[in-house]
């Protein structure tokens, strides 16, 4: 309890104190029961005469404030508290008058999502998640084990803000083996990639700014971009990745504060730039000195060949922010991800990070960093790929089978997803709506999209389910398809066949 007394003030020193309690006593912050600091001990606290406390003490017992009985000290008493008198006239508090908590409906749809594939039951084509089977939890118990016993206690503690030392030489090494040359001082570990994301969204963008995406692109991007007041302009994505032709149109016409893209199977549309692109892009990048955000969560997950080098090891004048996670290929609790970027720039990334929370995981980094020393993270992606592989096929063949006639896709060389165009006489979100019905969920496309276009999209993701439970999903699917359609031929009249469709 700290009793501030003011000497130079006309009210006497035992009415300050009496005061202060009283304060104290009526608001709730001295409990009833409380039992006050013995009046010799207070009066040596304060430096005042004993008789000063006394007296303070006698005013709170005549306002029945306190009781004391001999022996047990001068206790608070049960009292009527200010506080609850005053609480008939509080008013409901409206949040909606202090922050916005309208949800973009994209947003909300997503929730839902997630909701729907936390069911039993539910064939979760939907979200990006690794399978859960995939995680190697042996391998991680061993290497937690080692952490523990080498590093002790420390494993727990706070680390550097931009991450645990050792682990980011680790990470220099594993950028050195996807062709980029860094130091370790070059790296920020971050909570996973998604807070690399916002964590440069937050650093560079001012409200107003103008930001490129891609068209289709990932959504957790378009939501920090924008929370950090972004306007947003995308370039469309085809086969060999960003369309760098209407790129350069489109910074001839606006100076965007940097170009966000997913060149390694691209998060919806499985794309993978080409390296003409990639080289063609960095110039561009280069002639119009717009910096280049670079997201390669999958790119270490590919199933039939290497993708090109990441635009960060491509770049040679500093211009690519790289951000990378454990996530996908290892696991996501663990939230583990990273920015490579360059060294003038890593300082403030690092003050960013701070202020959201402080450091990535201790524990988290160390046994990452096992993983990766000894080697036993590169034989686990090996074992990834070979477990995606067939799951990326056997939707291939499902598709194949049940979607040909209504859906048209490209298969995907790495990622998670297949990107679906679909023609059906149901708008998409409908689409979704009566295939949870059945137990599967698939994302419609417009949640992937910057500019919310109605685009007949719908994105199907093979990673979290087994490849009969793909199989059986998309039959499920292309059941809802046909008797949506079935029900419209039965409502609207037979289509003139010698009219041309347009
Ligand atoms: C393209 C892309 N970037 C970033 C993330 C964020 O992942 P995490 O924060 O788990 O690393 C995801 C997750 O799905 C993603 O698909």
């Amino acid at each position: 309890m700290h009793v501030k007394i003011d000497r130079g003030s006309s009210v006497p020193i035992y009415r300050q104190i009496s005061q202060f309690l009283r304060t104290q006593i009526l608001q709730g912050g001295l409990p009833e029961g409380y039992r006050l600091p013995p009046e010799r001990a207070l009066a040596k606290t304060l430096g005042v005469n004993r008789t000063t406390v006394m007296n303070a003490y006698a005013e709170l017992k005549a306002d029945g404030l306190v009781h004391g009985r001999v022996g047990d000290g001068t206790r608070v008493a049960a009292v009527a508290r200010e506080t609850p008198a005053r609480q008939r006239d509080v008013q409901a508090i409206r949040w909606s008058d202090f922050a916005r908590l309208s949800i973009r409906p994209s947003d909300d749809e997503v929730r839902k999502l997630l909701a729907l594939s936390e069911e039993q039951g539910v064939i979760v084509l939907s979200v990006g998640f690794p399978a859960l089977e995939a995680i190697p939890l042996r391998l991680l118990q061993h290497a937690a084990g080692e952490v523990f016993e080498q590093r002790g206690a420390s494993a727990l503690f706070y680390a550097p803000a931009e991450g645990v030392s050792s682990f980011r030489e680790a990470l220099a090494g594993l950028m050195a083996n996807r062709g980029a040359s860094l130091g370790p001082e070059e790296i920020v570990v971050t909570s996973g990639s998604q807070q690399a994301l916002d964590i440069v969204a937050r650093t560079l963008i001012e409200p107003g700014d103008t930001v490129v995406v891609e068209e289709p692109t990932y959504m957790g991007a378009l939501q920090c971009f924008r929370a950090a007041g972004a306007r947003l302009m995308s370039v469309p994505v085809d086969g060999e990745g960003m369309r760098t032709d209407l790129l350069a149109s489109l910074l001839g016409r606006c100076s965007p504060k940097f170009i966000y893209t997913l060149p390694t199977f691209q998060n919806p549309s499985g794309s993978v730039m080409s390296l003409e692109r990639r080289m063609r892009l960095l110039d561009l990048a280069y002639r119009f000195r717009v910096p280049i955000v670079e997201d390669d969560v999958y790119g270490e997950l590919w199933y039939d060949e290497a993708p090109p080098p990441p635009l960060r090891a491509l770049d040679r004048h500093g211009y690519v922010l790289y951000a990378g996670s454990f996530s996908k290929a290892l696991c996501p609790g663990l939230r583990v991800g990273w920015i490579a970027g360059p060294r003038s720039l890593t300082r403030r990334l690092v003050q960013v990070k701070q202020l959201m929370d402080l450091q990535a995981p201790t524990l988290s980094q160390m046994i990452i960093e096992r993983l990766l020393v000894s080697g036993e993270y590169a034989r686990h992606v090996e074992t990834a790929r070979k477990r995606y592989a067939p799951r990326r096929d056997a939707m291939e063949k499902a598709l194949k089978r049940h979607a040909r006639g209504w859906a048209e896709w490209s298969r995907p060389g790495g990622g998670f997803y297949y990107w679906c165009r679909v023609e059906t006489s149901l708008p998409i979100a409908a689409l979704a709506a009566e295939a949870a019905e059945k137990k599967v969920s698939i994302l419609p496309g417009s949640t992937c999209t910057a500019v919310e276009a109605a685009e007949n999209r719908i994105r199907l993701s093979f990673s979290c389910a087994k490849p009969e439970e793909i199989e059986e999903g998309i039959t499920r699917l292309a059941r809802v398809v046909r008797r949506a359609s079935a029900r419209a031929h039965a409502v609207s009249p037979p289509v003139d066949a010698t009219r041309p469709m347009i």
